[in-house]
């Protein structure tokens, strides 16, 4: 991302302040994993939006209106020794040059130098509740500056959710947004292709996550977006399986949803197909139905439909398609009405994606669903499963777990389908896993 694109980003989020007012926004902490080992670093999304600044032990302040700097970074000291163990730091200086702040300070130096800027702002913007610690210290600050209100001191009067205001920044994608994204998406295609060509019964399902994430490197890609699931047959219809340590067997369809995240983008794919590369009648009985199930969510995404609109098309072609297979059995308008579907489909249809695999952004307004608008960027992912122990369905349905994701965007006529260069029809498959 182009570092005209973070900030133009703060100067808009500064123009919706207005005056008087300060935003304050640490990044994610390191965490660890266990002793002496760390999981991999990986920025807060807000901050990295406004920032593109990747090390952790930093802070984000910008204050519209102000005079020499409107955009301070609190961010770690350069250290020689600290250097040679974790590698490079930017610095004060790099925190300026390299990422366009008006001004840097340690980070060490916050408790000195935070409370003495926000002595002279009226509102701050700050995202109360995700991080505890953060919170500890802010209000600490506050506390301060109320004590000297005797010496005349007025300090802060207001706290307004940032997350509000950015958040529905983030939900609207910009062009560059969307050629990142775009590009996320070609590559996890690209990646779950190979894993289709490589699915050989007998493998595991841990060496076919392997393959993905082996493909998705060598594309350039370094990080997924989420841990992949792969899940053959029973485990299929484990939503979210990420253990991915069995076998996968003759006649069991592997479910395999995974998807890499590019320049801080994630993408968010689902491909389900029978691992000896043969649909057998029943799994492809109900394999066409959630494809048509999101064949149909996918047509109802265009502006002016709400966000709803995919989920009640999805929910109505499965609840339809499940009576036609004698699997459901009333009328479609009661089956519907008593949500019997959601013993087989119990999820919602797709969520918002971007910087976050589950993107920020407000379903409802008001109360009332969202319309779409263009920008808006969601997936589409219907899907039906049947574990073993589920009560009357004959026995060839069982152990059945079938999901199909794609990513799309709102145009202006309807939606591109960003994850297209993955098959999903049937005949593509058997193609695909037959060479
Ligand atoms: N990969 C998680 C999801 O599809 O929402
Ligand atoms: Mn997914
Ligand atoms: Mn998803």
């Amino acid at each position: 991302m182009l570092a005209s694109e973070f900030k133009r980003r703060r100067r808009e989020l500064m123009r919706m302040m207005g005056p008087d007012s300060i935003a304050i926004l640490p990044t994610a902490p390191l965490l660890i994993r266990n002793r002496d080992v760390h999981y991999p670093y990986r920025p807060d999304s807000d901050f990295y939006y406004l920032t593109g600044f990747p090390e952790p032990e930093a802070v984000l302040v910008l204050i519209p209106g102000r005079k020499h700097a409107e955009y301070i970074l609190f961010n770690r000291e350069r250290d020689r020794i600290k250097e040679q163990w974790d590698g490079t730091r930017a610095g004060q200086e790099g925190a300026c040059i390299e990422y366009d702040a008006d001004d840097s300070f340690p980070i060490g130096d916050l408790d000195d130098i935070l409370p003495r800027m926000l002595e002279q702002c009226e509102r701050i913007f700050y995202v109360m509740g995700c991080n505890p610690q953060f919170d500890k210290r802010l209000s600490e600050w506050l506390n301060a500056i109320r004590c000297e209100s005797r010496n005349g001191m007025q300090g802060p009067v207001e706290i307004i959710a940032l997350d509000h205001y950015l958040h529905e920044m983030r939900l609207f994608k910009s062009r560059s947004e969307l050629k990142v994204m775009r590009q996320a998406a070609r590559i996890s295609a690209k990646a779950h292709k190979k894993v289709m060509q490589a699915c050989k019964v007998g493998m595991w399902e841990y060496q076919l996550e392997a393959e993905f994430v082996r493909e998705c490197a060598h594309q350039g890609a370094k990080a997924q977006a989420y841990p992949p699931i792969v899940g053959a047959g029973a485990n299929g219809c484990t939503l979210h399986y990420i253990d991915n340590k069995d076998k996968v067997e003759d006649q069991q369809m592997v479910l395999i949803d995974a998807g890499c995240e590019w320049d801080y983008y994630a993408s968010d794919i689902t491909r389900t197909y029978p691992v000896n590369g043969i649909f057998s009648t029943p799994q492809r009985q109900l394999y066409e139905l959630v494809l048509a199930a999101q064949e149909a969510a996918i047509a109802k995404v265009k502006p002016g439909n709400h966000w709803n609109d995919p989920h009640d098309a999805a929910v109505r072609t499965i609840t339809r398609g499940l009576i036609k297979l004698g699997i459901l059995k009333g009328s479609l308008a009661k089956l519907i009405r008593e949500e019997k579907y959601k013993t087989f489909f119990p999820h919602r249809t797709g969520h918002w994606i971007g910087m976050d695999v589950h993107d920020v952004g407000d379903y409802k307004v008001d109360g009332t669903w969202r319309l779409f608008e263009t920008g808006m960027v969601l997936t589409i992912e219907p899907g039906l499963y049947i574990p073993a122990g589920t009560k009357g369905i004959a026995k060839k349905w069982l152990n059945i777990g079938i999901r199909i994701e794609d990513d799309v965007v709102v145009t202006k006529d309807g939606c591109e389908v960003l994850t297209k260069d993955i098959a999903k029809s049937v005949a593509e498959i058997e193609s695909i896993m037959a060479a």
